[in-house]
């Protein structure tokens, strides 16, 4: 009862709070590039322009002004900003013509400058689980406005008609363009937790940890990622509680994509099987002869068993699922599990094993970026520890294969590592961005892609 209890109320009292896997930092600069790109994408000018033309039902004539149309809209200069706990601040700046006759009879001409602007509150959509923004409280502010009014008119007169007739009329004309404009920057991220595979092996999905942060300096994405193999099992991500951090030294408004340690295991948990490998060349790079002579050179009971030289076949089998680690600068992959020696027979029967060593070695990875995938390539740290489980050749001191081992790791088990991990494994998929520019960097537990715009 007593532990029934316990597990109820301290399930509630330590909530599995994930450490998010990957954290994103979008500075200044991606998002006034989406915006842009959004605002030429989506063809927003020339809506306007059309939207302007059209006669809306609905909307009621303009007292004193008939024929109302609009031209030369300006080219937009947009500003953003970000406001700490909401989302970003737009203001778009533009100007245009609006064209009518006046109640005076003649032909009216107004060039107006205005600004619109609208809060874009950044959230989380309930349904797709992606971030979204949606734009709040969008108002026109006429900065200057110039027209061909007689200038017997009292000044104050045509400010108080044009300001109550310019309020009527822009807000249903511009404030659709924020939202037109939104539409595309939400659609920059439809793909974002889609799942996207590693070979054949399995997949990740970017999931959202919870609605994105956004202070004066950044917009804040944690992602709690999933890696499932292709079977459908999650492979749960270790190593929660080691926080993960930016480094204080990254640019101010730079952007910024970190991957935990954890999360990089995880993921080198769909490729454990492809990392077992059988050897039987006997000639490999600089290495001697793969005979059971040269090993006889290590270990004289070999020599006794096989007097005529035969070939080896050697296979390694990686029985615990390789761990990444990573410290400032440096990052390793370690491996567990066996090494096991055969002497090849005739064509047509087994190879008979000579013995089976535990080995504990690390590979040293080296991060680059290739075709928007995240690239490792390994060399040979150390070999750690080996140690005899069973020979068919009896007893020996399997300390005296180390030099041997450890060349063999070198020149024949990476290659076949390296090879494997050439699938790369997928980045985030989100606002169309070239991870190919980004800088990388180790820091503690975590590896920093510093993202570059092209
Ligand atoms: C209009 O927007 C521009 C650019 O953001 C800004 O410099 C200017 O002060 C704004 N004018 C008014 C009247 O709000």
């Amino acid at each position: 009862m007593l532990r029934i209890l316990c597990l109820a109320l301290c399930g509630l009292l330590t909530p599995a709070r994930a450490d998010p896997g990957a954290l994103l930092r979008l500075g200044m600069d991606i998002m006034n590039r989406e915006v842009q790109n959004a605002m030429d994408e989506s063809h927003i000018l020339e809506k306007m322009a059309a939207e302007a033309g059209k006669k809306r039902p609905g909307m009621k004539p303009i007292k004193g002004i008939t024929d109302l149309k609009v031209k030369d809209v300006k080219l937009p200069v947009i500003t953003l900003s970000f406001m700490p706990g909401v989302g970003i601040f737009q203001c778009v700046s533009t100007g245009m013509t609006i064209t009518g006759k006046s109640f005076m009879g003649g032909n009216m001409e107004i060039i107006v400058v205005l600004n619109i602007t609208a809060t874009n509150r950044l959230l989380q959509d309930e349904e797709t689980g992606l971030p979204m923004f949606k734009s709040e409280g969008c108002e026109v502010i006429l900065v200057s406005v110039k027209t061909n009014l007689p200038s017997n008119m009292l000044p104050k007169v045509v400010n108080k008609f044009l300001d109550s007739t310019l309020h009527k009329v822009l807000p249903g004309l511009m404030c659709p363009a924020i939202d037109a404009v939104l539409v595309y920057v939400n659609k920059k991220w439809a793909n974002l937790n889609a799942p996207m595979p590693v070979g054949q092996m399995g997949t990740v999905k970017y999931v959202l940890t919870s609605i994105p942060t956004t202070t004066a300096n950044y917009i804040q994405v944690d992602f709690n990622p999933v890696v499932q193999q292709q079977r459908g099992d999650t492979i749960q991500l270790a190593g929660a509680g080691e926080a993960l951090e930016f480094p204080k030294d990254s640019a101010a408004g730079s952007s910024q994509l970190l991957l935990s340690a954890a999360f990089l295991t995880a993921e080198l948990a769909l490729l454990q099987k492809s990392f077992d490998v059988n050897v039987q060349d006997t000639t490999i790079g600089e290495l001697p002869p793969q005979t059971t002579e040269t090993l006889a050179g290590f270990i004289p009971e070999v020599a006794e068993a096989y007097p005529k030289p035969k070939p080896l076949v050697t296979r390694i089998r990686i029985n615990k699922p390789p761990k990444v680690t990573m410290r400032t600068g440096k990052s390793l992959l370690h491996l567990h599990g066996t090494l096991q020696m055969f002497a090849a027979r005739q064509r047509g029967r087994a190879p008979v094993s000579l013995f089976l060593l535990e080995i504990h070695f690390n590979v040293k990875i080296q991060y680059s970026v290739r075709e928007d995938r995240l690239q490792m390539a390994t060399s040979l740290d150390r070999l750690l520890s080996l140690s005899r489980r069973s020979s068919s050749i009896g007893a020996f001191n399997e300390k005296e294969l180390t030099g041997f081992i450890t060349d063999f790791l070198q020149e024949a088990y990476i290659p076949a590592i390296n090879d494997v991990l050439q699938v790369g494994l997928p980045l985030p998929d989100f606002l169309d961005m070239n991870y190919n520019l980004a800088e990388l960097d180790i820091a503690e537990n975590a590896l920093v892609l510093d993202l570059k715009l092209d």
